[in-house]
């Protein structure tokens, strides 16, 4: 590996890396609008350009350029230094470039700034980006000067619908082309592209065609400043008023990094963007990722019930330990769920085999659906290799195995984790036992037909490990409190525990984390990848 120097630190650089890749990596922030790490090099905004000293012995590159005398009150004639985009720029041994130490390199910045804003609208107040905006950030950093033009700025076409998810407003578009080269590079859709020239360019829509694809919402998160927006976020939150919690997607087996943005002042989410993991996401997520956000309110069972009929949290705990403690271990089924965290279904597991004695355990989840080679997998539960690696002595059955058995009379009670049982007919078997014990986080086939339902808290409410298809063993973090009456499954079945006279001694989550064997452990944590924040 070389070096190579900025603003006089030696930085390290891989093969074939550009001067603000390397920068990147070792974390100085070259500012710029157009790159983006995942995405092929435009170099169209010029907000990366840097200073190259010449070997040397050697003349500096040097244009020549008018330069506004206050004196003379006239433009004389004057040399710079020719400027290069960092982003471009291929980094070779004992190159020395100049950042944010060169007067050149801040003039440029601030010109380019400037010119970015000539016709902009300047509609912070109303734009959903404001706060999070290259615009206003750069403006600050680079420029801080009143704008100088007087003139009509140049008008272009603002809502215009690209698509069912996302609105376009080119006043505010510096054409950088990030969402155009993502769509044809990552999406593999190349439905946008640029029209037009000069300050009359903007984004188009290929004719015929809408923005409408699996990966939509990630143009809108690789815009750069407040051109497209996301109709689900649209005017719905102001950023600064939101936090985010580092979760994993719960959409499908791959997993993905996220960021959950809650409102901590009302506990509510707002939306779900991507986190940087090289070994699983990269920068992206798709669309029914991002909007799985909505499944923290949506279609939640936030109440306990007896027989139907609403019932507080205590008597349907009651309620459950006593129709469980009749029940035959022979004749008792106990169902995990691929959508739940490996605590909770550890918690499960416990229960079912050291209190209960049940040795009939089988994996629910949501059914199998689409693919793609992109990010999205065909099994759409967070964590089927978890749960599966948990299950040491054998591997849990199937829901079809289950619905079998139910048929053949072998079983007469269940105790299930999750209300998902991959396929309808499964779970209309299963709605013919007399006792049906249901901790489920949302409305599904099995909670509807419990006998006595507990409420389970989402992954949103409480920290939890989820294993993804490739074996990667990742924590998602807890983002706002509790909501209903619900509680983290593995809290209900310690009460269940408790009910049945077992004392786990769980109070927090790092208690259920202890119990959990060595070789659970082990069979779990394959690798853990670096995770951080997108640029
Ligand atoms: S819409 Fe955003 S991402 Fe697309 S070219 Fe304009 S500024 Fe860049
Ligand atoms: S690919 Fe799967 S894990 Fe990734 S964002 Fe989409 S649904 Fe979520
Ligand atoms: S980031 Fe280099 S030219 Fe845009």
């Amino acid at each position: 590996m070389g070096t190579f120097k900025l603003d006089d630190r030696e930085i390290a650089f891989e093969p074939g890396d550009t001067i603000i890749r390397a920068a990147h990596r070792v974390g100085i922030d070259i500012p710029h609008y157009c790159w983006h790490p995942g995405l092929s090099v435009a170099a169209n905004c010029r907000m990366c350009l840097v200073e190259i000293l010449p070997p040397p012995g050697r003349p500096a590159m040097a244009l020549a350029v008018l330069q506004w005398d206050p004196e003379k009150g006239e433009y004389v004639d004057q040399k710079k230094p020719k400027l290069q985009p960092a982003c471009q720029m291929t980094v070779t041994e004992g190159l020395e470039v100049r950042s944010a130490s060169s007067p050149h390199v801040e003039r440029a910045r601030a010109a380019v700034q400037e010119m970015l804003l000539l016709n902009h609208p300047v509609d912070c107040p109303i734009c959903d980006q404001a706060g999070e905006c290259r615009l206003q950030d750069y403006w600050l950093e680079h420029q801080a000067t009143a704008k100088r033009m007087r003139d009509e700025p140049v008008h272009k076409p603002k809502a215009v619908v690209f698509g069912p998810t996302i609105v376009y407003d080119a006043e505010r578009c510096i054409v950088c082309t990030r969402c155009v080269r993502f769509t044809a590079e990552v999406a593999k859709d190349p439905v946008l592209n640029v029209r037009q020239r000069g300050n009359l360019n903007e984004i188009t829509v290929a004719p015929g065609r809408q923005l409408d694809n699996k990966y939509t919402l990630m143009t809108e998160y690789v815009c750069p400043v407040g051109a497209l927006t996301a109709s689900d976020f649209r005017f719905k939150a102001r950023v600064w008023f939101l936090r985010s919690a580092r979760t994993v997607c719960q959409g499908c087996a791959t997993g993905c990094n996220a960021f959950l943005d809650y409102d901590p002042r009302q506990g509510k989410v707002y939306r779900h963007r991507p986190r940087e993991n090289h070994a699983v996401n990269k920068y992206w997520m798709c669309d029914d990722g991002m909007l799985d956000y909505r499944r923290v309110e949506a279609g939640r069972v936030l109440h306990a019930a007896i027989d139907k009929e609403t019932a507080t949290l205590g008597a349907a705990l009651d309620r459950a330990a006593k129709a469980l403690q009749g029940v035959d271990p022979d004749r008792l089924a106990v169902v995990l769920s691929a959508q739940h965290s490996n605590e909770d279904n550890f918690a499960l597991l416990k229960l079912a085999r050291d209190v209960l004695g049940v040795g009939n355990v089988f994996l629910g989840g949501k059914p199998d659906g689409e693919g793609d080679d992109i990010l999205r997998h065909p099994d759409k539960n967070p964590n089927t290799r978890g749960v599966t690696a948990l299950c040491t002595t054998a591997p849990p059955r199937s829901m079809q195995d289950l619905a079998a058995s139910v048929t053949m009379t072998e079983f007469t009670a269940v105790l299930a984790l999750g209300s998902e049982t991959r396929d309808l007919a499964d779970a209309s078997a299963l709605g013919r036992l007399k006792t049906q014990v249901v901790l489920a986080t949302h409305d599904g086939p099995l909670s509807r037909s419990a006998t006595v339902l507990l409420p389970a808290s989402s992954w949103a409410e409480s920290d939890g490990t989820f294993v993804n298809a490739k074996g990667i063993a990742q924590e998602s973090e807890q983002a706002i409190g509790t909501l209903g009456d619900s509680r983290p499954a593995w809290k209900l079945i310690a009460g269940l525990a408790a009910r049945l006279g077992h004392d786990f001694g769980w109070r927090k989550l790092a208690d259920v984390r202890k119990a959990m064997s060595p070789e659970a452990g082990a069979a779990l944590v394959e690798a853990t990848a670096h995770a951080g924040a997108t640029p």
